[in-house]
């Protein structure tokens, strides 16, 4: 990927389902939901999320939605980066384009595996950039997984901003 080329922030569209799809699949350690789920990023939660394209090209993904209960409440389901184009400040800015959509938002919400620490950075930094609290709370347990292989997923709660 030339990461000379332009890139442009866009909400998905229905038809970049698919290669957000193949981009998750390709960055472990993300869970790879259905195509059908991704069909749902791309239509019913476009207006929060965001992918980054270079030409037609889908190099990053944040998919996110306001929780129903909490509209100030940004939750951020996964971000994703294309290999060849990370450390390079995408994500931070694929992030940052979300939250200008959402410009109610008072709190980012999001799971993270104890070991994924390229993500406790990310968000760590996000909320340094937003003068904003971090909290991180036990949420999803392990044991939920039941026969998939998986740790516990602990919740980040940034804010308020
Ligand atoms: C995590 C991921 C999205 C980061 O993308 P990225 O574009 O490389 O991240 P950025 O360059 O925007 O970095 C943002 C911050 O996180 C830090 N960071 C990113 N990756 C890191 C890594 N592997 N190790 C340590 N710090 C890292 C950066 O140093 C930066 O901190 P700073 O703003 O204080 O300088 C990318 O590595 C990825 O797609 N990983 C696989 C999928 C995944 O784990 N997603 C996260 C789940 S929510």
């Amino acid at each position: 990927m030339n990461s000379q080329k332009e890139i442009s922030f866009l909400n998905p569209v229905c038809d970049d389902a698919p290669q957000i799809y193949e981009l998750i699949k390709s960055s472990p350690p993300l869970d790879l939901n259905s195509r059908y789920a991704y069909m749902l990023v791309a239509t019913h939660f476009a207006a929060t999320s965001i992918v980054a394209k270079v030409e037609d090209q889908v190099v990053g993904v944040v998919s996110a939605y306001c929780l129903p209960e909490s509209p100030q409440t940004l939750f951020v389901w996964q971000v994703a980066v294309d290999s060849s184009m990370r450390g390079k400040g995408l994500a931070k800015q694929l992030l940052e384009h979300v939250l200008k959509k959402s410009p109610n938002a008072r709190w980012i919400e999001t799971t993270i595996t104890p070991s994924n620490s390229a993500s406790q950075k990310l968000f760590k930094s996000i909320a340094k950039t937003l003068h904003a609290n971090v909290e991180v709370l036990p949420f999803f347990s392990k044991s939920l997984f039941k026969e998939d292989a998986h740790e516990d997923e602990e919740l980040y709660r940034i804010g308020p901003f």
